[in-house]
């Protein structure tokens, strides 16, 4: 069989099982079976399969039927600049996340050798985005899941940041290292009774502990809190992101362990989803 009746057959297959964009995913599933980039794929529509990459073809389509998210059966993630490494053990990167990095960005023109702490680092995607595009900052990354920092070391050598990051696998609540002069953070924030409702592809394929707020969907964003009022230094920044209807109980633990809220900021679907403060 040629490339473009598998491509077509394929995005039948995911069509008849409702998954959007059924052609453009069973063309990116063809990238990762031949191992080659969409530019091939293009030129070599004709060109026939052999047996083991019809196989694995077939398998992917068979996966993303069953709702595995695309990032997943590639591996990758487009986030801000760059192109992350992920697995089903991180989050994937989210376009919303990207105010972070913004807001970073904005902040930090003028500022040189900084130290920036990322809480829930994940993927890496913050951190490492932050790192690439100041020269001379310093990251310093925690996570809960030993996988994700594994996968954040892979990240940042990639991104050839890996002499400006330290990763360590710790509780946010045990981590007692070092001074911030800014810390990030996206920590899980959905109540976690309504987590089987999601989207499936989340629901079913995302790592509940990256997901989980506990009962209220704030406890891991107080612990978050109360351990960055302990590492920041005074007059450090805080940029943290929240589900869409936390914003006023966030902003009132903030007050209460002593930060100063400068600004806070909508997502591209209009929901409130970041909150820049300041520690007095
Ligand atoms: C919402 S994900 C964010 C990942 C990444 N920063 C991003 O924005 O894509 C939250 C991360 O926090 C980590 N995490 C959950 N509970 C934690 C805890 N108690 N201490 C440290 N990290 C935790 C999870 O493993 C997960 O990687």
């Amino acid at each position: 069989m040629n490339i473009n009746l598998a491509i077509k057959i394929g995005a039948k297959f995911l069509r008849n099982k409702f998954i959007l964009n059924s052609y453009l995913d069973s063309e990116i599933l063809m990238t990762r079976a031949v191992n080659k980039d969409k530019k091939y794929i293009l030129l070599n529509l004709d060109k026939n399969l052999n047996k083991m990459e019809l196989a694995k073809f077939n398998k992917l389509i068979l996966k993303r039927c069953q709702g595995n998210p695309i990032a997943y059966l590639t591996n990758k993630k487009f986030f801000w600049n760059s192109e992350f490494f992920v697995t089903s053990d991180t989050l994937i990167p989210r376009p919303d996340t990207e105010l972070i990095v913004e807001n970073v960005l904005n902040l930090t023109k003028h500022k040189n050798k900084i130290n920036v702490l990322d809480i829930g680092i994940g993927s890496g995607c913050i951190l490492l985005s932050i790192l690439k595009e100041r020269t001379n900052f310093y990251g310093t990354g925690i996570d809960i899941s030993k996988k994700c920092i594994n996968i954040s070391k892979i990240n940042a050598i990639n991104l050839n940041v890996s002499s400006r990051v330290k990763l360590y696998k710790s509780d946010v609540d045990k981590f007692n290292l070092g001074k911030y002069d800014l810390v990030v953070s996206n920590p899980p924030y959905i109540k976690k009774y309504v987590i089987k409702y999601l989207e499936r592809n989340v629901a079913k394929f995302e790592p509940k502990i990256a997901l989980d707020g506990g009962l209220d969907g704030l406890s891991e964003i107080r612990r978050t809190i109360k351990k960055t009022s302990e590492l920041i230094k005074k007059k450090g920044i805080f940029i943290l992101e929240i589900g869409f209807n936390q914003k006023n109980n966030v902003i009132k633990i903030l007050k209460n362990e002593g930060f100063y809220i400068n600004s806070t900021q909508k997502d591209l679907g209009n929901n409130d989803r970041c909150i820049v403060s300041t520690k007095i």
